[in-house]
This record gives C-alpha cells, sequence and structure tokens, in this order.
C-alpha cells in the first residue's frame, strides 16, 4: 500500500473501537438514515437481477455492509478495507447477526481492488471516496470490478452551500466536532483530518464531471440534509 494509505489505515486502526459510538454521537444518529436512503436506492437499481454481487468499499466497521444485506435479501456482499481494526470490528457485528453466510470480508485498497473484471453487480461506498488516497485510481478500480450496466452508489458528506447553514456547519465540523472526537477516541488528529477531507473534497459538479471522466455514465446526485450528506449514482457502460 502507498505511504499514505498506511497512514491512514494506521488512523483507523486507532479510532476503530469508537467509530461506530463517535459517528453516530457526532451526527445525531442521521448517519442511519443516510445510510438507509442509498441502501435503498441500491436496492432499486438491482431490480430485475436475482442472486445480486455487491461489493462495500471502504465498509469500515460493516454498518453499511449489514444494512445492504437486510435490505436487498437475495445478495451476497462483499466488503473490502485498509483497516485491520476497522474490519475486525465488522466481523464481529456479522457474526453476531448471523450474517456471515452473506457477508464475507477482504482486506485490499480501493486503488487495487483485489477481484477481477466485470465482478460485481454494484458497489456501494459510504463515507470512504474522501480518504482515497488517489481518488481518479481508486474510482477506475470500481468501474473495472463492476459488470456492464452495474452501478455505482456513493454516499458521501459535503459542505453546505447554504451560507446560514454553512455557518452553523463549520462551528459544529471545526470546533465541537474534533473536540468531542478528542474527548471519546482520544485522537483529535483523527476527527479534525476527517473535517479537512470533506472540506478537500470536490463540490457536486466537479465529483460528478471526474465520474464521467473516469468513464461512468448516467450519473446523478441527490442532497440529503440540505446537502450535508450527498448520494452519488452512476453506470458502467
Ligand atoms: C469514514 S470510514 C467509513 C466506513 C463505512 N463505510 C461507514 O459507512 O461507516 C472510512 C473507511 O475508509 C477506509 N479506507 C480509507 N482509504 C481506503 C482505501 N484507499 N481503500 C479502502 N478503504 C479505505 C478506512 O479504513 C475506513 O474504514
Amino acid at each position: 500500500m502507498a505511504t499514505d494509505t498506511n497512514h491512514i489505515a494506521l488512523m483507523f486502526n486507532d479510532i476503530a473501537p469508537t467509530y461506530d459510538k463517535l459517528n453516530h454521537i457526532l451526527s445525531l444518529n442521521v448517519d442511519k438514515s443516510w445510510r438507509r436512503k442509498a441502501v435503498r436506492r441500491l436496492k432499486k437499481s438491482l431490480a430485475n437481477i436475482s442472486n445480486q454481487k455487491i461489493l462495500d468499499v471502504a465498509c469500515g466497521t460493516a454498518d453499511s455492509t449489514i444494512q445492504i444485506a437486510k435490505t436487498v435479501e437475495d445478495a451476497k456482499i462483499i466488503g473490502i478495507d485498509i483497516s485491520d481494526g476497522m474490519l475486525k470490528i465488522g466481523e464481529e457485528k456479522v457474526e453476531k447477526l448471523g450474517l456471515n453466510d452473506r457477508i464475507a470480508f477482504c482486506k485490499s485498497c480501493a486503488e487495487n481492488i483485489e477481484f477481477q473484471d466485470d465482478t460485481f453487480d454494484a458497489v456501494f461506498v459510504a463515507f470512504g471516496v474522501r480518504n482515497f488516497s488517489d481518488r481518479s485510481k481508486g474510482l477506475t478500480e470500481i468501474l473495472r470490478v463492476l459488470k456492464p450496466n452495474g452501478t455505482l452508489m456513493v454516499l458521501e458528506l459535503s459542505e453546505p452551500q447554504n451560507v446560514i447553514i454553512r455557518w452553523f456547519y463549520n462551528l459544529y465540523f471545526k470546533n465541537i466536532l474534533p473536540f468531542i472526537g478528542k474527548r471519546v477516541s482520544g485522537n483529535g488528529d483523527a476527527y479534525r483530518y476527517l473535517q479537512n477531507t470533506v472540506e478537500r473534497f470536490p463540490m457536486p459538479k466537479e465529483f460528478m464531471t471526474m465520474l464521467e471522466t473516469v468513464g461512468y455514465q448516467d450519473v446523478k446526485h441527490k442532497a440529503l440534509s440540505c446537502g450535508l450528506c450527498r448520494i452519488y449514482q452512476a453506470k458502467k457502460a
């Protein structure tokens, strides 16, 4: 793995034990409804396909992976991530829920996915794309492993465009979030990193152009919660 990727993996290993708790505290549990909405869209995109194969890239502690398994009932899902710590917690959750026959995990990075071309009916990435050390390479790899007509669904945090909402957002993200993040996880840097990655993530139009440049088609996007989060959807030709 590239140095950047190693560094990111170590950071997620460090915060893995408190990741779920902090996610739900910091988003006031809204992250759950964002995931549900994106997964419902994913299910819709898979209508008429049976025994779906879905890849959850940057699956972390498997919240989305589990949501997919519960919503898309026939699907087999593979979760990949670069962090052993995050994957271990995901594996434990899946085991507890008895979903091992539907969900498997593999340590693999988005920029070099260890699966053959045209393997998956859909690829899901929740709050992961902004962490890729080479975003364009990661999106190209995802396109490679998608089957023709397969769907990419990306869920990602974003800076709201309304000035007033952005003022509150900045106050929260730049001051309150790193403070709570440090108190609960002991790693303030990780939560400052979170804020930086959201700030550096391309604006919706720019990200959609990037998807098209890489080779995706039918690129769409939907803002959730006044633009605090966005769902991007695209297809492989
Ligand atoms: C913010 S977490 C999101 C986890 C999960 N998808 C969720 O919805 O909670 C970001 C995850 O991306 C993983 N990650 C970062 N860079 C990656 C890469 N290049 N390839 C695969 N996973 C990556 C991290 O290890 C971490 O688990």
